[in-house]
Order: structure tokens, then sequence, then C-alpha cells
């Protein structure tokens, strides 16, 4: 059965996954950039982003490599999509981060209160904009991901609503040695699902340490 995983988002040792102050310039948060450092030499990721194919190997690597497998969906907040808020009217030309071939070649769907057309990008990547709530955009991840896993990519409120339905199949958390003091804090408000939650596997490197949860039940 097709999983909904976390896999995975990075948080500070303080439990941050995204500093304050969201925006063009600094999509993290202020010093937020800080939470990815650790995947950005692995080969996984360089050959992803079309960097070439060296890079490090070694428990980074293994947990990037990791992230993409099986992975049919992706279900996303639109705060991960852009900086921009509020209506899409003025904002209709923005199509994500990640320019006009995404790396992520299956359907997203972006969690959002407005409404807005699917945009169809190069590569396999279409972003449907979901404004009927959490519930609404698994199923619909579900059903597009063909008997896949679907992979919830972020950010901190939308991970943090399925955490707190109890729909989080797996957990993966990349923990960072930094202090962010403020931001967008992941582990907090929860409600009783996180009692659900087990150890599955823990692996770490000089730049992070990577805790598997999974769902007791699940
Ligand atoms: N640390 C990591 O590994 C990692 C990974 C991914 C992203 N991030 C970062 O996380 C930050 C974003 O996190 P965030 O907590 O600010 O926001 P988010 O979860 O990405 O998006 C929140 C927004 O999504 C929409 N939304 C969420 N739940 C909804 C629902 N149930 N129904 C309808 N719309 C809903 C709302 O937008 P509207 O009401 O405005 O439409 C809401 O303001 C960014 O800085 C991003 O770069 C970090």
């Amino acid at each position: 059965m097709a999983k909904l995983r976390v896999a995975p988002f990075c948080i500070s040792l303080d439990g941050y996954g995204a500093g304050p102050d969201q925006s063009m310039e600094n999509p993290l948060g202020v010093g937020g950039e800080r939470l990815h450092e650790w995947v950005l030499p692995t080969r996984a990721f360089r050959s992803k982003h079309g960097m070439g194919d060296d890079g490090e190997t070694g428990p980074d690597n293994d947990v990037a490599e990791r992230s993409d497998a099986n992975i049919g969906a992706t279900i996303m907040g639109r705060n991960m999509f852009g900086p921009v808020r509020g209506s899409w009217e003025d904002s209709d030309t923005w199509t994500g981060w990640w320019g006009d071939n995404p790396p992520f070649h299956h359907p997203v769907f972006v969690l959002t209160h407005h409404e807005r057309a699917p945009i169809e990008m190069d590569g396999g990547t279409t972003f449907h904009f979901v404004t009927g709530g959490i519930h609404a955009a698994r199923e619909q991840a579900i059903d597009a991901a063909g008997g896949l896993d679907v992979k919830l990519g972020g950010g901190v409120s939308t991970i943090r609503q399925y955490l707190q339905a109890g729909l989080v199949d797996e957990l993966q958390l990349s923990i960072v040695p930094i202090l962010l003091g403020s931001g967008e804090r992941l582990l907090t408000d929860l409600g009783d699902q996180i009692q659900h939650y087990r150890r599955a596997d823990i692996t770490s490197s000089s730049a992070a340490a990577h805790v598997t949860l999974v769902r007791a039940d699940g």
C-alpha cells in the first residue's frame, strides 16, 4: 500500500524547519539555507540537479538517494512552492523555485486557499493547486502516484498538519547541528497522534543525524 513519507525534512538542533522572514532572497528564511548544506555535496543531489555524476558518497548520500526512491507524487504547502502570498492574480507568472524543468518529474499537489489552474512544466512535473485541505491533497496524490509512495515535501505547517491527523506513515528527519533561534518550528502542538511513532533507523555523518520514525500501527 502506498505510504505518505516525509523523506527527509531538515530541522535545526532547536527544532526549526525554516528560519524567520521567508522571502525571495531567503527561501528558507534567514539562516535557513544552512539546513540543506549536508545534502549539497552528495552525489545524489548533484546528479538530480544536473551538476554531474561526481559527489560525495556515504550516509548523507544514502539518505538523499532513498529520498526519491519509489515516489510517484509530492505534496507541499504553498510557502514551499514560493515566496508569493495571497491571491495568485498578481503572481500568476510564478511557477516555483525550480526553473522550467523541476526535479520532481511527477505530479505535485500544492496546498493553498487560493484557486489556481494546474501548471504543466517540462520533464513530467505538473503543479496542481488543492484548496480542499490535507485529506483532499492526500487522496489526489495517492491516486496520481499509481501505487508508488507520496512524498510530503514540506514546509513546516504542512507536515505538522499531516502529523496531527496521523496520516504520515514514515517520518524521516535530518537533524542538523545548527541553532536557528527562531523561525518555523516543526515538532510542536502535534497532539496525541505523535505517540504512535517508533524509531526505525538512525544514521549520521558529521553534518547531520538522520532519524527515521514509522507509525507503529501503520
Ligand atoms: N527544512 C526543510 O527540509 C524544508 C523542506 C521544505 C520546505 N522548507 C521551508 O519551509 C518553509 C515553508 O513552511 P511554512 O510552514 O511556512 O509553509 P508551508 O507548509 O510550505 O505552506 C503553508 C501555506 O500553505 C497553504 N496551506 C497549508 N495548509 C493548508 C490547508 N490545509 N488548506 C489550504 N491551504 C493550506 C496556506 O497558504 P495560503 O493560505 O496562503 O494559500 C499556508 O499558508 C519555507 O521556508 C521552505 O523553504 C524547509
